[in-house]
């Protein structure tokens, strides 16, 4: 029975719930996971993949306005969502059959050079291939332009998860009350402090004449209100997530990452999934299998697989397959198996399923950072950029301070490294423990593993960047035709220019890069980050114009 305060919205023409709390995608996969969208260039089935905002598995069109992640929007009384980039249907697409056709790729830079009267009409129909959506009607663009709302604050902490709160509820006790801005659309108030939930943050670039010693950031929130604020102190407390994996058909709808997983079966709902293939081994996976129980079928994990999780899934009569390799996934529309190897070239097996779940690394969420030209350190352990640090969090930059995840702290010492920034911006007011646990670095795992899958023979598509649908042939092919460094092989391909700004590919792509070319990925480089590091509506920035004009007199 639908309760009272449920909202209905209509998705595809039919009438739905959303219950109290929950998300557009949490109502729609009542009825198991949805494949709501098709990859830009090749038009391949995708769904949601990673369930926390960053992907682009999950982008529906909201009232006419493009590109909305259903994953992060809690729907409105009388909301009209439909699926987009797809002709004509998300079901049944014709230009899907450019999968088909273009097997080794569509080559955009130089196809159809000739004869030249074809160019223009090879143009046409990539144009229509390719990007994301439709433009927003008119009506959607205006309810977007609205002037941001300004918030002056001395406080801001980017990210409400263990390290953010703690840090909140140590300032608050100390007299401080900060403005929190929140990815998640159900965040919990705290008492003493301001939360903006279903919100994101970005920098933006420093201004000739702005306010000196004190940062502008642009929250975006939904839906659709641009926020300008200005802090003179902004804690990043932006955590880490769970990465993808390269493997052949490695895009196939059900693939999920650990977020994903959790996400979807928080507060005791049930998984859209029956039998998952869990890939990894450390305390992600232990965590899933907790979680899961006996939606987890297999456990595959590139290395050896600890005593700890060894007998958590030996009580729950889960195979384990460690030291091996995931080859390729099979299905469709919607993933059935997926064949793994020993490695040192054993015997492949099948695996039935109809879910994959990545819980074999864990990233940080650096982007902000970076932003910043905060100073970063290479840690080879989780192949990823950590802000460079001191004692109490704070960056190389005044004023911005790391916390939690995103400064490598591990679980107990994200709670200590909120509670001692804390205390270093309140004068020492604050008592803190010792900081103990900070994750260890050491050599990387899937440098190895990644050597070893890539000198097998190859079939089907590998896809290196799943939101501009880049192969990784395409990419190897690049290094081969002298493309070196990942900002050059960037510009080349597309690799990571797309709507995760390479949240998803550039980890892995430097892997790859530093095999291809035969130096550390230190040495292949890293993209600049630029503002927006979220997709941000052009309307709403348009908005922060008058907002952030020109210094008075001019
Ligand atoms: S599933 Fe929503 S953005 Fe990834």
């Amino acid at each position: 029975m639908v309760e009272p305060s449920g909202r209905r919205f209509s998705f595809e023409g039919r009438s739905r719930t959303a219950q109290p709390g929950e998300t557009l995608l949490d109502s729609l996969v009542r009825d198991g996971l949805p494949n709501l969208q098709r990859s830009p260039r090749y038009h391949r089935p995708r769904a949601p993949f990673c369930g926390i905002g960053q992907c682009t598995g999950c982008l529906v069109r909201v009232n006419g306005r493009p590109n909305v992640r259903a994953c992060r929007y809690l729907p409105l009384d009388g909301d009209r969502v439909v699926t987009e980039n797809a002709w004509p249907s998300r079901r049944f697409d014709l230009l899907a059959s450019f999968d088909v056709l273009f097997r080794n790729g569509i080559d955009t830079l130089h196809g159809f050079r000739r004869p030249a009267f074809a160019t223009p009409l090879f143009h046409r129909v990539v144009r229509r291939l390719a990007g994301y959506g439709q433009p927003p009607t008119g009506e959607s663009a205006a309810a977007l332009s609205g002037p941001p709302d300004v918030r002056e604050v001395d406080v801001a902490i980017v990210g409400a998860g263990r390290s953010g709160r703690a840090a909140a509820a140590a300032l608050v006790a100390a007299g401080v009350h900060p403005l929190i801005l929140e990815r998640r659309a159900e965040t919990p108030p705290l008492p003493g402090a301001v939360v903006l939930a279903a919100t994101t943050a970005t920098f933006l670039p420093p201004r000739t004449g702005g306010p000196e010693g004190t940062f502008e950031m642009l929250a975006y929130g939904e839906p659709a209100q641009g926020v300008l604020v200005r802090a003179r102190r902004v804690i990043a407390a932006t955590g880490s997530y769970d990465a993808s994996l390269l493997f052949e058909s490695n895009d196939r709808p059900g693939i999920l990452t650990g977020d994903a997983a959790l996400e979807l079966t928080r507060r005791g709902r049930p998984p859209p999934f029956h039998r998952a293939v869990l890939f990894g081994s450390g305390d992600r996976a232990r965590t899933l299998v907790e979680r899961l129980g006996d939606h987890v079928s297999a456990i595959v994990a590139p290395g050896e697989i600890p005593p700890e999780l060894v007998s958590a899934a030996t009580q729950a009569g889960i195979p384990l397959y460690p030291r091996s390799l995931l080859r390729t996934a099979q299905g469709r529309t919607r993933i059935r198996s997926v064949t793994v190897q020993s490695r040192g070239q054993g015997t492949p097996a099948t695996l039935e399923c109809d879910a994959l779940l990545l819980a074999h690394r864990r990233l940080p969420n650096g982007q902000l950072f970076f932003q910043a030209g905060a100073r970063m350190s290479w840690r080879a352990g989780t192949g990823a950029y950590y802000p460079v640090v001191g004692e109490d969090g704070a960056t190389s930059v005044p004023g911005l301070w790391a916390i939690g995840s995103a400064s490598a702290a591990l679980g107990a010492a994200s709670v200590g490294s909120g509670e001692r920034v804390a205390s270093a911006l309140t004068g020492g007011s604050v008592p803190v423990a010792p900081l103990d646990r900070v994750r260890p670095d050491g050599p990387n795992e899937l440098e190895g593993y990644y050597r070893e899958l890539l000198r097998a023979p190859r079939t089907g598509r590998w896809i290196a960047c799943p939101c501009e649908d880049v192969l990784l042939g395409e990419v190897e092919e690049a290094t081969r035709n002298g493309y070196r460094g990942i900002e050059v092989v960037k510009r080349y391909t597309g690799l990571g220019t797309g709507l995760c700004q390479g949240r998803y590919c550039l980890p892995d792509g430097l892997l790859l890069l530093s095999i291809a070319e035969g130096r550390p990925p230190t040495e292949v480089g890293y993209i600049t980050q630029r503002p927006p590091v979220h997709p941000t509506p052009l309307a709403a920035l348009a908005a922060l114009d008058a907002s952030v004009s020109a210094p008075e007199g001019s």
